[in-house]
């Protein structure tokens, strides 16, 4: 049966770094609060107008180059996002018309935190069923359509307006234990066939547990709504995602180490022998506590959450983007990805690079 193995990537990053700083022109916030509590300092958002196709087209066009495969290679397109351009279709064709491929099999999925794991999975399995040879997957997001500020808010953030109303003010603040965590990014891998048993995906552990899904979700903007979206939701500020940070923050924890424990005990690899462990970059405090409790050293876990914050599905792809160049993946390394989040969906995925 063949293996999966990724054998290039890359990433698309907007070009406005915000740092924390700038958030707090419009909120109540501090650089000492979002660092101590997340550990970002910077994320990075998109022109308005770019959206999250552009984002991952860009991303997955980097990573073809750097894996030197043809996009006309690609026999299945996996686009992970839960801000895709339009509430249908999906991204998936979006791309595929970008890059200029002929018409591919896609699949557009979410699965949000834990999409990149999910469209891991999915392509290790066309690979191994021979259905697939060359799979791209990309993991991308634009935020900022989230963001609730107003055209002024926007402007006093990017120093282009004195300041912010005190509505505005109160208006902003009520999500800043939201907003102060996101940024926009993609990301993307090119996912090989190979005969090669010492190398590959090795094994998956997904799961998916709804019962606390409005712990981390959108209350508005979806179809148990008639009209679907209207002006009184926005006015509730239903368009953006509500967070009980504290839940989600344990939630995370707990079932981040349990994944990661299951999938490792049962292909019998020690943490002590990984090379790396890519885990998804929601807060810095949760990695930190879940790399200890997994008796992780230090220089086997990777952070970029200081620069980018959580780019939800593209935060694993980013990180393996970023290892790969520096050249901190050889052939054959063992390599443990892990993540949590809204759904919420979770898993463990280890593979031989
Ligand atoms: O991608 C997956 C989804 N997301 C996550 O995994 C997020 C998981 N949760 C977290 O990362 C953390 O819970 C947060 C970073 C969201 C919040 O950190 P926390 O240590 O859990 O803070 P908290 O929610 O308990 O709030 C502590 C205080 C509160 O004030 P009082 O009630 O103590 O007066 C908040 O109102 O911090 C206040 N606060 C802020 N202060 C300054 C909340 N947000 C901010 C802010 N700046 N941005």
């Amino acid at each position: 049966m063949p293996r999966s193995i990724i054998v290039g990537s890359g990433k698309s990053i907007p070009p406005i770094c915000v740092t924390n700083d700038m958030l707090s022109r419009v909120m109540d916030t501090t650089d000492a609060w979002i660092q101590e509590r997340s550990g970002v300092q910077t994320r990075y958002y998109v022109e308005k107008g770019t959206s999250t196709a552009d984002l991952g087209a860009q991303a997955a066009a980097e990573a073809l180059a750097n894996a030197s495969v043809d996009k006309d290679e690609v026999d299945l397109l996996i686009s992970a996002t839960m801000t895709p351009d339009h509430y249908f279709p999906g991204n998936g064709g979006l791309i595929q018309k970008r890059l200029g491929m002929k018409p591919v099999a896609s699949f557009d999925i979410r699965q949000q935190c834990a999409g990149f794991l999910y469209a891991m999975q999915l392509a290790d399995a066309h690979v191994r069923a021979g259905l697939a040879k060359t799979v791209l997957v990309v993991g991308h997001e634009v935020h900022t359509g989230f963001m609730p500020y107003s055209e002024n808010s926007w402007a006093c953030l990017y120093g282009q307006s004195e300041k912010v109303t005190e509505a505005e003010w109160e208006w902003n603040n009520r999500f800043r234990h939201l907003v102060v965590l996101f940024g926009d990014a993609g990301a993307a891998v090119v996912v090989k066939a190979t005969d090669d048993e010492r190398r590959g995906v090795v094994d998956s552990l997904l799961r998916t547990d709804g019962t606390d899904f409005d712990k981390l979700y959108v209350p508005g903007t979806g179809f148990r709504h008639r009209p679907y979206t209207d002006p009184a939701q926005f006015e509730r500020g239903d368009h953006v995602p509500v967070m009980d940070g504290r839940h989600v923050f344990k939630m995370a924890t707990t079932r981040m180490i349990e994944a990661s424990q299951q999938v490792l005990a049962r292909n019998g690899v020690k943490p002590e022998e990984l090379k790396l462990v890519l885990m998804h970059q929601a807060n810095k405090r949760i990695n930190e506590y879940c790399a200890k409790q997994l008796g992780l050293r230090e220089e086997q876990v990777l952070h970029n959450i200081e620069r980018y914050g959580n780019t939800t599905a593209a935060t694993i792809p980013l990180l393996w983007d970023e290892a790969a160049r520096a050249g901190r993946i050889a052939p054959g390394d063992p390599i443990l990805m892990v993540a949590f989040g809204a759904g919420m969906n979770w898993g463990a995925t280890l593979l031989r690079a």
